[in-house]
């Protein structure tokens, strides 16, 4: 839509810059894991690949046609970096077919959103480290992703255009119960809106927190969010249910804005954060 501005977006941005080259060193130095031995799952035949990429939220898959590239051995080390990470490898020649793989290509595949993110070409063969490691961190979009600056660069790779935030501190008791129910919540809405979670314990997230005109004392909240057209809308939460986060998703959906009727409130309370 033309004249849209993407504020919540160009937020991120701001945010972002910068932040990801550190983010990725401090990675890549807690890379010397004790169990060097577990390595990617090889994927021998089609129905074995298309199995292990639809039980993972993210799957990254390496097709090589050739073993002996150094990027290989770069890609091996990335299990142990990635515990929570699917890592498959195939250099069966049906397989490559069947993925439409025509050079050495390291694929990423998401649940939520459906999407195969490659990386292929004349660079990927001598890929450094860092650089895989910014790729996977910055892609790994989730049923629930959790928001630090890298997923934050993600968020403008997805085609989903509706972003729900959970703002809730992590370190807070009911913080896992909660989580729970929201994950519930994510199933629902899967394709459809992006489930992100904001720790309110972060200091860094204040910015997002008030660029939704969020107070402390209204936390834990949603927050609602359309890249299309910048519309967007809260909801302070004291206990997350999956009936609540689909009513207010699915009032949003239908354009209903609860932050109007709370107009008055916020009018008080100009003098936030
Ligand atoms: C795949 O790699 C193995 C070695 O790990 C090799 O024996 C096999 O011939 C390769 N297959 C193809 C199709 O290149
Ligand atoms: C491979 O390419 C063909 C034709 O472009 C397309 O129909 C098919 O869906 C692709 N397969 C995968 C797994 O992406």
């Amino acid at each position: 839509m033309e004249g849209a501005c993407y504020r919540w977006l160009l937020l991120l941005f701001l945010l972002t810059r910068g932040l990801a080259p550190e983010v990725a060193g401090e990675v890549e130095e807690s890379s010397d894991g004790p169990d060097a031995s577990q390595g990617p799952v090889w994927l021998t035949d089609v129905p074995a690949a298309v199995e292990f990429i639809s039980a993972a939220e993210v799957a990254i898959i390496g097709f090589f046609q050739d073993l002996e590239i150094p990027v290989v051995s770069v890609f091996h080390s990335m299990v142990q970096k990635f515990q929570d990470v699917s890592f498959g490898i195939s250099n069966d020649s049906e397989v490559l077919a069947h993925y439409n793989i025509t050079k050495n290509s390291i694929s990423l595949f998401r649940l939520v959103d459906n999407e195969q993110l490659k990386l292929e070409g004349e660079d990927i063969e001598n890929m450094e480290a860092t650089q895989l490691i910014r790729f996977i961190e910055t892609n790994s979009l989730r049923l629930v992703t959790e928001y630090n600056p890298m997923t934050g660069f993600g968020l403008f790779n997805t085609l989903i255009e509706i972003h729900l935030l959970l703002v809730i501190n992590k370190a807070s008791p009911e913080y896992a119960e909660n989580m729970h129910r929201y994950r519930e919540a994510a199933r629902l809405f899967q394709r459809k809106i992006l489930f992100i979670l904001v720790d309110s314990g972060i200091k860094e997230n204040g910015k997002v927190i008030s660029f939704f005109k969020l107070k402390e004392s209204q936390l834990p909240a949603l927050a609602i969010y359309r890249t299309l057209d910048d519309q967007w809308d809260t909801l302070p939460i004291s206990e997350v249910t999956v009936e609540r986060v689909q009513n207010f998703c699915d009032g949003f959906l239908e354009g209903k804005l609860l932050r109007e009727n709370r107009k008055s409130e916020e009018m008080t309370s100009k003098v936030e954060l």
